[in-house]
């Protein structure tokens, strides 16, 4: 992009501070600055005063949860066909790891965060573990494909090498990253992160099957005859993954996505709840949960939007190659984000300062037209890090895994 047509380009987006400092880069840093805007989506930015980039919702009905009553009684049943499926090949795990985990606050991936206490137990060592599980039960390695961005990407594969991936078998693990999106101020305004470079992000965990296609690795998927891909967040470090039962129970019924849930702690707990949103699968996001919506009762007199995702879903892979050209919505989300100032010292705010734009995971089930929310027993499958300390932090993580017999 030469240097007019990147003038133009940010007149249009009311961003020629981008340029401030041209003058003073050298012609490598030069170049580099144009390609960055050239690749940049400044669009995304109007999100900010065009309403949050919220979307209108539909007409919103309760959907039917798989209860653990249910599941008991077909555990053996779900189990058998799940483990079939994984010895045949047909299970793969995807760690969705690209976050900035800024709640956390540490520098480093969220999956190097160490959560032992008398000795060192990573986040990362605790999914693999979790994975092995399956992997001995089954008798068969199960491939995992890992999501990285720019900002995390090197750290986290070195991490893994150097802990000589936790005894899995390195051929089985795939490493991808996922696009960045601008940082902004409230206004729109795009932050720089040095003279030469905008400030950017990872734009959201819902780009993930995008981002593993461009990264040339639904090949490897048709040909080890994978169909299903078990996505799951890095932070939580009790759950199960590719959980033979889950498996089972979403072929079982047939469905194009299931989505593990646990019954909501309370009515105004902040957890994202399963419903039918003119007839097809979706998630009420937990601040657009109504009065009305949370104290609707079914017949049995239960809460009848009772059920909130985890962020452990179980994706039919041909379902989602047919949806992946469709946009999901943005999203406009508060964060801290580190920033040159008009000084031009790097600062790394205490507060949020400013928005991320993020597609999410949860917009993609809407988009598919059957799913099965699969509950789970909170205290033994739900231990997500989120925060240092308080609600869904390392503090109640940790406690969590003792109560569950783990020895940190
Ligand atoms: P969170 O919503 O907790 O976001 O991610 P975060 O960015 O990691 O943490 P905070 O909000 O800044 O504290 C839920 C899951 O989605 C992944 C995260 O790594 C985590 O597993 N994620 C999130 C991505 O992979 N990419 C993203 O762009 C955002």
């Amino acid at each position: 992009m030469t240097l007019e047509t990147a003038k133009e380009l940010l007149a249009k987006y009311h961003q020629e501070h981008v340029l401030q400092y041209y003058d003073t880069l050298s012609d490598k840093e030069k170049a580099a600055l144009l390609e960055q805007i050239e690749q940049t989506d400044f669009s995304v930015t109007e999100q900010i005063t065009a309403g949050k980039g919220e979307q209108a919702r539909g007409v919103i009905t309760p959907i039917q949860a798989m209860t653990l009553s249910e599941i008991s009684e077909n555990a053996e049943n779900f189990t058998e066909t799940g483990l079939e499926a994984i010895r045949a090949g047909k299970v793969a795990a995807v760690l969705l790891a690209g976050g900035m985990g800024t709640r956390l606050g540490s520098d480093n991936p969220k999956g190097m965060y160490d959560i032992g206490i008398t000795k060192p137990v990573y986040i990362f060592e605790r999914i693999i573990r979790n994975l092995f599980d399956v992997v001995d039960q089954a008798g068969t390695w199960i491939h995992m494909f890992v999501m990285t961005s720019d900002k995390n990407h090197e750290a986290t594969t070195s991490f893994f090498e150097q802990q000589k991936y936790f005894g899995y078998n390195p051929e089985y693990i795939h490493f991808f990253r996922q696009e960045m999106a601008p940082a902004a101020t409230y206004e729109g305004r795009v932050y720089m992160e040095s003279k030469s470079r905008i400030a950017t992000s990872p734009n959201g965990n819902g780009g993930w099957f995008a981002s593993l296609k461009r990264a040339g690795l639904l090949s490897l998927i048709h040909d080890a005859g994978i169909e299903w891909l078990n996505v799951f967040a890095v932070d939580n470090v009790l759950q199960r993954i590719a959980d033979p039962c889950f498996i089972g129970a979403t072929l079982s019924r047939k469905c194009k996505v299931g989505a593990k849930v646990v019954r909501k702690a309370d009515p105004d707990e902040k957890v994202g709840v399963m419903c039918l949103e003119d007839g097809r699968p979706s998630i009420v996001e937990y601040y657009e949960q109504t009065e009305q919506l949370r104290n609707t009762r079914n017949a049995d007199g239960e809460p009848a939007y009772n059920f909130g995702v985890i962020l452990n879903y179980l994706f039919h892979e041909k379902s989602l190659e047919e949806i992946c050209d469709t946009a999901l919505p943005l999203h406009v989300v508060e964060k801290k984000i580190p920033y040159m100032n008009e000084a031009g010292e790097f600062i790394k705010p205490e507060e949020p300062n400013g928005c991320k734009f993020e597609s999410l995971i949860l917009d993609m089930i809407h988009l598919l037209d059957t799913c099965l929310p699969y509950e789970v027993v909170r205290e033994k499958e739900f231990a997500p890090v989120k925060n240092k300390t308080g609600i869904d932090s390392v503090e109640s993580a940790r406690a969590l895994l003792q109560q569950n017999g783990y020895t940190l």
